[in-house]
C-alpha cells in the first residue's frame, strides 16, 4: 500500500550529506572564487560554498523540478470541492512514484504524509486526512517536494475552491505578488535581506502580516540547506546572493496578525487569530545575470 521503502529513503538522505565543503569549493571557477573573496574581505556574510551548484547538479535539480511542476499541474486539474486532503496526498504519492521519484516530505523528520495541504487559517504543514474535506469558499495551499535521482525540488500553489470571498481572493493575489517581488529582488550579488524587505513591504502595504517562524531555504542536494530565506528583514543585510545558488522563496502571509501556534501533532502551523493565511512557493536558480524559476 502507501509506503515508500524507509531504508531507501534514509539512504538517499545520507548520501546527500556526503559531499564536504572541500570537495565543492575547488569546482568553482576562479573568477567566481575571487569575486567571493573580495566580498568576504569587505565583511559580507557569505553562505557556505558547497551550496553553489555545479552544472551537473543544476541539471539534476532541473529534472527533479520538472516532475514537481508536472505534479502541481496534475493537482490543479484534479482538485475540487468534496474531495479530502488525503485524496490529494494519494494523488501526490501515485503521480510521484509513477514518475520514478519519491515524495520528499514522506518520513522526513517523522512527517507522515507525501505533501502538505493547508486550508484557510492553516499557515503550512497541514497533514492530509481522510476526515478533512475541501469545501466551497476554501483557499488551499498544496505544497509538494520531489526527490528524483537524489535531487530535491520544492514548490507550492494556492487553489480556490468554488466561490471564494473577495477578501480571500485578494490575500491569495497579494501573496503571489509577494513571491514574484521576492524573486525579482533575488539578483546575483544582492543580499538575502533585500528579498525579505521587499516581501515584507508589499505585504504590509496591503494591510497583511508576514509569518516569522518559517522561512524559505536552500534546496537541491538536500531538502533543506542554507541559506535561510527570511520573508521579512532589512536591505543590505544577511547573506550575499551568489550565482549557482538554488533556494526557495515561500512567503506565508496572514490576513490578520503575524502570530501563529502549532497544533498538538507538532507540525501544523495555524494563525493565532484564526484568520486566513496564504502561501506561494517557487524554487529558483541564481544565474550570472538574474535568476531562473526552476519550478515553473
Ligand atoms: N515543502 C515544505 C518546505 O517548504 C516542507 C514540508 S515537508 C515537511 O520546506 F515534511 F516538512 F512537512
Ligand atoms: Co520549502
Amino acid at each position: 500500500m502507501k509506503s515508500v521503502n524507509r531504508k531507501y529513503y534514509l539512504f538517499l538522505q545520507k548520501i546527500s550529506k556526503t559531499m564536504s565543503k572541500k570537495e565543492y569549493a575547488p569546482l568553482l571557477p576562479i573568477e567566481l572564487r575571487n569575486k567571493i573573496k573580495e566580498y568576504r574581505a569587505k565583511g559580507y556574510k557569505i553562505p557556505p560554498l558547497r551550496i553553489i551548484r555545479s552544472e551537473e547538479q543544476i541539471a539534476g535539480i532541473r529534472e527533479s523540478a520538472k516532475i514537481n511542476t508536472a505534479l502541481l499541474d496534475y493537482i490543479s486539474e484534479n482538485i475540487r470541492e468534496g474531495i479530502t486532503t488525503q485524496d490529494i496526498d494519494d494523488m501526490v504519492y501515485e503521480f510521484t512514484t509513477s514518475h520514478g521519484a519519491i515524495p520528499a516530505p514522506l518520513h522526513y523528520e517523522g512527517y507522515p504524509k507525501s505533501c502538505c495541504v493547508s486550508r484557510n487559517e492553516i499557515v503550512c504543514h497541514g497533514i492530509p486526512s481522510k476526515k478533512e474535506f475541501l469545501r466551497n469558499g476554501d483557499i488551499v495551499n498544496v505544497d509538494v517536494s520531489t526527490i528524483y535521482n537524489r535531487y530535491f525540488s520544492d514548490a507550492s500553489r494556492m487553489f480556490m475552491i468554488g466561490e471564494v470571498s473577495e477578501e480571500c481572493k485578494r490575500l491569495v493575489k497579494v501573496t503571489k505578488e509577494c513571491l514574484e517581488i521576492g524573486i525579482a529582488t533575488a539578483q546575483p550579488w544582492a543580499r538575502m535581506g533585500d528579498v525579505g524587505a521587499a516581501i515584507q513591504e508589499h505585504a504590509e502595504k496591503n494591510g497583511y502580516s508576514v509569518v516569522r517562524e518559517l522561512c524559505g531555504h536552500g534546496c537541491g542536494v538536500k531538502f533543506h540547506e542554507p541559506p535561510e530565506v527570511l520573508h521579512y528583514g532589512k536591505r543590505g543585510t544577511e547573506e550575499l546572493i551568489i550565482p549557482g545558488m538554488t533556494f526557495t522563496i515561500e512567503p506565508m502571509i496572514n490576513m490578520g496578525k503575524k502570530e501563529i501556534f502549532i497544533e498538538d501533532n507538532d507540525w501544523t502551523v495555524v494563525t493565532k487569530d484564526l484568520k486566513p493565511s496564504a502561501q506561494w512557493e517557487h524554487q529558483i536558480l541564481i544565474t550570472e545575470t538574474g535568476n531562473e524559476i526552476l519550478t515553473y
